[in-house]
């Protein structure tokens, strides 16, 4: 199989995408190709991230999401996997048939607990407090149209303490993250290239 072409989709600080692109940086597998953000640099930490890893971010507009320009941008880099690390926009339905198989998501819960619309960011974390939850963690799943509803494929946790406060959730859970998310990309890359190569083999 090629050499895999990776795009990650972002809306704000980009601690997900940096952490992805350092890992790809030496991987014979997959590279980090395309990196987009829906927020402009002024909103969004993300630029200077990539930008110190050799790779520019392109600013979209929601609108472009919607009327499939950013689609076309994807497809002109000739991306084969779509990640999204802080995405707060819903993926229109072409994209999501267009990467069917080949688009994930990371949830900063274990799902199906604490999703769905409105649970994005602190809103998470202090969901998870405010439910005396003993435990939290991150969830990686396939994207559809619907917020945080496609079937999981990976789940990470961390034990809470009573005494901590949603800043501390959200900190264990992007420790997580960040080292659980690209290890999880790399790992679904692997099994598609098994499956194409029991398919010819
Ligand atoms: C992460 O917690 C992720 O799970 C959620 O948004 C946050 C993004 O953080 N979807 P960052 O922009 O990667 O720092």
């Amino acid at each position: 199989m090629e050499k895999q072409r990776i795009a990650v989709l972002a809306s704000g600080s980009g601690s997900n995408a940096e952490a992805i692109l350092r890992y790809f940086e030496d991987s014979a597998l997959a590279d980090v190709v395309w990196v987009g953000c829906n927020r402009p640099e002024t909103h969004a930490g993300i630029y200077k991230r990539t930008r110190s890893l050799g790779l520019e971010t392109t600013p979209f507009q929601a609108s472009e999401l919607r009327n499939g320009a950013v689609l076309d941008m994807l497809c002109s880099s000739q991306v084969d996997w779509v990640v999204l690390a802080g995405f707060l926009l819903r993926i229109p339905e072409a994209m999501v048939g267009h990467f069917k198989g080949r688009m994930v998501n990371i949830h900063p819960a274990l799902l199906p607990d604490f999703g769905g619309k409105g649970m994005y960011g602190m809103h998470v974390h202090q969901a998870v407090k405010a439910a005396g939850c003993v435990e939290s963690g991150m969830t990686v799943h396939w994207v559809t149209s619907a917020y945080d509803e496609g079937d999981v494929v990976f789940q990470a946790s961390c034990a809470l303490e009573p005494e901590d406060e949603p800043e501390q959730i959200a900190q264990k859970v992007a420790q997580l993250e960040h080292r659980y998310y690209a290890r999880a990309i790399d790992a679904l890359i692997q099994d598609a290239a098994e499956q194409t190569s029991l398919q010819h083999g």
